[in-house]
C-alpha cells in the first residue's frame, strides 16, 4: 500500500457490501482481475477447485472481511481474512487501532530459509558418520542444488547442513539440509531437495535410508513482531495489569498456554487462510515451537511498561507470496494486492502482527468484562445494523438500552457464536 494510503477506514462495519467494495477500490490496491472477483461474490469456480484438488464435488466458502487499522513496520496494511468465527475480525482491528496509536506493529523475519531432513537407520558408528557428513558439506550443498537450478538462479540455494545423531544405539541419524526457498514457502523445493541428496548422504553415512521430506519445525525461519500500547488505549492500568497477569497465567500454565495461543492463532489461521497460505503447516510449526524448551509455552507475552504494555511474539513462519494457491486462486491473489507485501518476510511480519492483535483483544476482554459480553455487543450491534458486518473495528460501544433486552440477547449470544461453528 502506498504511504498515504490508510488502513483506518472509518465507519466501514456499517456499509453495505457494495460500498465496501467501493471503498476498498478507491485505495487503488486492487487490478481489474481482483475487483471483479470481489464484486461477484468471491469463491471459486468449479473448475478450478478441480483442477487443485482430487475428487471435487463442490467448493467450500467462508466469509471474507477485512481486519482495519493495522500499521506494520510504519506502513498501513488492510488484513484480509477468511473465517467462520464471529468477532475475530473486530477483535483484531480493534487492538490494531490501540496499537496503532502508539506507532503499530514492528517486527523482523529470518531470510526464508526451510529445513530438509533425510533419515538414516542403522547407521555404523552414527557419530563417525555423522563428522563424515560434515565435512562433505560442500558436496551434498552443491547436490541439493543441482536439484533446484531455478531457485539458484533466483538467489536461492541450499546454504548450511548439520547432522543429527538421534540414537547412536540405533544408528539413528539425520541430516538437516537448510534451503533458502525466496518468496516462496518452499515445501515442495525442499522435499526436491531431501530427495536429490539422499543417495548421497547414504553413500558417506552408510545404514538404511529413511524418509526425505521438510520439517515443518522451520526454527531458522523465524518471525517475531512487538507492539506497545498505552494504558489509555486499553482503557486504564487495571485493563493493563490484567493483561500482564494472564500472560504470566499463560507462561506458567500448559493449560492455559494453549487456549492463549488459540486466540493469537484466531487472527494469523484467518489471514493465512484468505492468503492461501498452508495454515496446517503454520500450526504444526507454531505449537511445536512453542514446546520446544520441553514445556508448551505461550507464544507471545505481554509485560507492564511505565504507563502501558509491551507485547512480544515470536515463532516459525513459513509462507509465500509466490507458488501454491497464490498461482490459482483469484481471492488469494486479491487478498495478496491487498496486503501489499512485497516479500514472503513481509508478509510473516504482517501475519504474526495480526496474531499479535488478536491476543492482544482477547486478553483484554478477559482481564475486564469477560469474552462474552463483547460477543454480545457485536450480536446487537448487527442486528440493529439490520444484518451488516461488524467487522469495522470501531469502539464497541455499549448498546443503547442495554437493560432488560441485552439481559435477552445474553442467553441467546453463545448460542449464534456455536451455531456458527464459532468455539470461544
Ligand atoms: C476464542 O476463540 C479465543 C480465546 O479463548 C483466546 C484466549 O482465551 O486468550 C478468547
Amino acid at each position: 500500500m502506498s504511504q498515504h494510503v490508510s488502513s483506518r477506514i472509518s465507519g466501514f462495519y456499517k456499509r453495505c457490501l457494495e460500498e465496501r467494495l467501493h471503498a476498498i477500490q478507491a485505495l487503488g490496491l486492487l487490478d481489474e482481475e481482483a475487483l471483479a472477483h470481489l464484486a461477484s461474490g468471491g469463491g471459486l469456480p468449479t473448475a478450478v477447485a478441480d483442477r487443485m484438488c482430487e475428487n471435487v464435488i463442490a467448493t467450500h466458502a467462508l466469509p471474507l472481511g477485512l481486519a482495519l487499522n493495522f500499521r506494520v513496520n510504519q506502513r498501513d496494511v488492510l488484513v484480509p481474512m477468511a473465517v467462520e468465527e464471529p468477532s475475530v475480525i473486530a477483535a483484531a482491528s480493534n487492538a490494531a487501532r490501540m496499537v496503532r496509536r502508539s506507532g503499530g506493529f514492528s517486527g523482523e523475519a529470518d531470510p526464508p530459509i526451510m529445513t530438509a531432513q533425510v533419515q538414516l537407520d542403522d547407521v555404523p558408528d552414527a557419530e563417525a558418520a555423522a563428522a563424515r557428513l560434515e565435512a562433505a558439506r560442500a558436496s551434498l550443498l552443491a547436490a541439493g542444488d543441482a536439484a533446484i537450478p531455478r531457485m539458484v538462479a533466483r538467489g536461492g540455494g541450499c546454504r548450511d547442513l548439520e547432522a543429527r545423531v538421534l540414537s547412536a544405539e540405533l544408528g539413528v541419524l539425520v541430516v538437516h539440509l537448510y534451503v533458502e526457498v525466496g518468496d516462496a514457502m518452499g515445501a515442495n523445493l525442499v522435499d526436491t531437495v531431501a530427495e536429490a541428496v539422499a543417495p548421497l548422504v547414504q553413500r558417506i553415512a552408510g545404514g538404511t535410508l529413511g524418509l526425505r521430506i521438510l520439517s515443518n519445525l522451520t526454527v531458522r525461519r523465524l518471525v517475531r513482531v512487538t507492539a506497545t500500547v498505552a494504558d489509555d488505549a486499553l482503557g486504564g492500568a487495571d485493563v493493563a495489569s490484567g493483561i500482564a497477569r494472564a500472560s504470566r497465567f499463560a507462561e506458567l500454565d500448559p493449560y492455559r498456554a494453549t487456549t492463549h495461543n488459540k486466540g493469537f492463532m484466531n487472527g494469523l489461521d484467518a489471514a493465512a487462510v484468505a492468503l492461501g497460505q498452508d495454515f496446517r503447516a503454520i500450526e504444526a510449526g507454531a505449537h511445536a515451537y512453542a514446546a520446544i524448551g520441553g514445556r508448551y509455552r505461550p507464544l507471545s507475552t505481554w509485560e507492564r511498561i511505565p504507563g502501558g504494555l509491551v507485547g512480544r511474539a515470536e515463532l516459525p513462519l513459513a509462507v509465500g507470496t509466490v507458488g501454491g494457491a497464490t498461482e490459482v486462486h483469484a481471492g488469494v491473489r486479491a487478498a495478496l494486492q491487498l496486503v501489499g507485501a512485497k516479500s514472503a518476510r513481509e508478509l510473516a511480519v504482517v501475519l504474526a502482527s495480526v496474531g499479535l492483535a488478536s491476543n492482544l483483544a482477547a486478553l483484554r476482554a478477559l482481564a475486564s468484562e469477560g469474552i462474552q459480553r463483547g460477543h454480545m455487543r457485536l450480536h446487537e450491534r448487527k442486528r440493529a445494523l439490520g444484518g451488516a458486518s461488524t467487522a469495522g473495528g470501531e469502539p464497541a460501544a455499549p448498546p443503547s438500552g442495554e437493560g432488560k433486552r441485552f439481559a435477552a440477547e445474553r442467553a441467546e449470544a453463545p448460542l449464534a457464536v456455536h451455531q456458527a461453528g464459532g468455539g470461544t
